[in-house]
């Protein structure tokens, strides 16, 4: 056999909700018969919007008719959805259709964006992350030696109650800057002012911003940044990633877009650096074929004025059960974060407790699957993450569950 890649064997065990499916299918091959609610993985419930499915039928139909059959697609997608998507999104933001690359979905794009990097680049993440971010580059080989919870590579920005879950700068400059927000998996934000630290730092170390703001649909605040590019100088800083799975139920149909500037400077390399555009651009042309054609369509719906309305009613009944579940926490004594601008509920647990015991003390009891914060990262110990993309009524049951199990929590 071929020597095969040695940073896969840096990784820890498996993917933070590969774990936790299998956990959960050794309860239900155990309990059968048990009524597990599912809140664990960021996985929405709702079926499509009316507008999309209209869309989906009728770029099937065309598929059927030779004069509206399509075979590849133009390599950024096509032109009718990056302009959708500019009108809607940027439209005083000074990006242009020719800065939006269209794919299947905002996982694929920031786990294959560090490609463009060499593998000298230092890499920071806020603490608790989104696993992608981290197990991406240590797959590449940017790792370093995991330790303690960590991996020496890499710089970890603690977010928890002691810093409100706001990132310090870094004391050791990094060349690329993950950031997500609202939080994924605190459900916290940042205001303008605090993000445009970020985008200050950036500017004066020369680092790269690799914003998700996959779940900006939920942001609520009338002052809080949507896209990073409301930010004073942004444009130069930062690349932009962005998702139809939580904003319009895509998690299954798969679509999202990268923003990627022109006015995003080149890299460094031997012999001066290409910039980041034209190598993302040879990057998706060279190993991918675009997102297909009805689905495309299907996205552009959801920028239409009917899929803009249906996509706030979904969001609205997302954040409904938010709201559920952080009412339950708080009146059983825990104390609460995120649920408010984002679909997740970031609860701490009592000291002693955690995050794995309480995830196995929830299953075995109440019967309610959510997320350990230690899987998030090092500072996600002692929290625990649930969404608010389950069923409604599930999302009350599992609320009725949760305060049975726990009459009151000690401070
Ligand atoms: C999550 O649960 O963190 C998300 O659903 C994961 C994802 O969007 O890939």
């Amino acid at each position: 056999m071929p020597s095969v890649n040695p940073y896969y064997d840096k990784l820890p065990g498996s993917y933070l909700f590969s774990e936790i499916g299998r956990r959960v299918r050794e309860f239900t091959a155990a309990h059968p018969r048990n009524r597990l609610i599912r809140l664990g993985i960021g996985d929405v419930t709702s079926p499509l919007p009316p507008s999309v499915i209209r869309a989906l039928h009728r770029a099937v139909e065309e598929q059927a008719d030779p004069e509206g059959f399509k075979g590849y697609g133009p390599e950024q997608g096509y032109e009718f959805l990056r302009r959708a998507i500019v009108e809607d999104s940027f439209r005083n933001l000074g990006i242009t259709p020719e800065e939006i690359f269209v794919s299947d979905g905002a996982k694929c794009d920031l786990g294959n964006f560090q490609e463009l990097f060499d593998l000298s680049c230092k890499v920071a993440v806020t603490d608790p992350v989104y696993p992608v971010y981290v197990d991406s580059n240590v797959m590449a080989g940017r790792g370093g030696e995991w330790k303690d919870g960590r991996f020496s590579g890499i710089i970890y920005l603690p977010c928890n109650a002691e810093n409100n879950f706001v990132p310090d700068l870094p004391r050791e400059r990094p060349d690329l800057i993950y950031l997500c927000y609202p939080n994924n998996p605190t459900g916290t934000v940042l205001t303008k002012d605090q993000l445009q630290v970020w985008v200050d730092y950036a500017r004066e170390k020369d680092c790269l911003i690799l914003y998700d703001s996959a779940y900006e649909a939920y942001i609520s605040g009338p002052d809080l940044p949507r896209s990073i590019y409301e930010l004073e100088g942004a444009r130069d800083v930062a690349v932009e990633f962005r998702s139809y799975s939580k904003l319009a139920g895509f998690t299954g149909l798969r679509c999202g877009y990268v923003v990627l500037p022109r006015t995003v400077p080149a890299g460094r390399a031997a012999g001066g650096g290409t910039d980041l555009w034209s190598m993302w651009l040879r990057r998706q042309s060279t190993k991918y074929n675009g997102c297909p054609y009805i689905v495309q369509r299907a996205a552009e719906a959801v920028h239409s004025q009917e899929g803009r309305a249906e996509t706030r009613t979904l969001v609205k009944k997302y954040m409904d059960n938010a709201r559920v579940i952080r009412a339950a926490f708080e009146e059983t004594g825990f104390r609460v974060y995120g649920g408010e601008d984002a679909p997740y509920v970031w609860v701490k647990l009592p000291a002693g407790l955690d995050s794995w015991s309480f995830f196995d003390r929830l299953l075995h009891e109440a019967e309610i699957v959510g997320t350990p914060g230690a899987g998030f990262g090092p500072s996600g110990e002692g929290y625990f993450r649930l969404t608010g993309f389950g069923d409604p009524s599930l999302t009350e049951e599992a609320a009725a569950r949760l305060k049975r199990m726990y009459k009151a929590i000690p401070e």
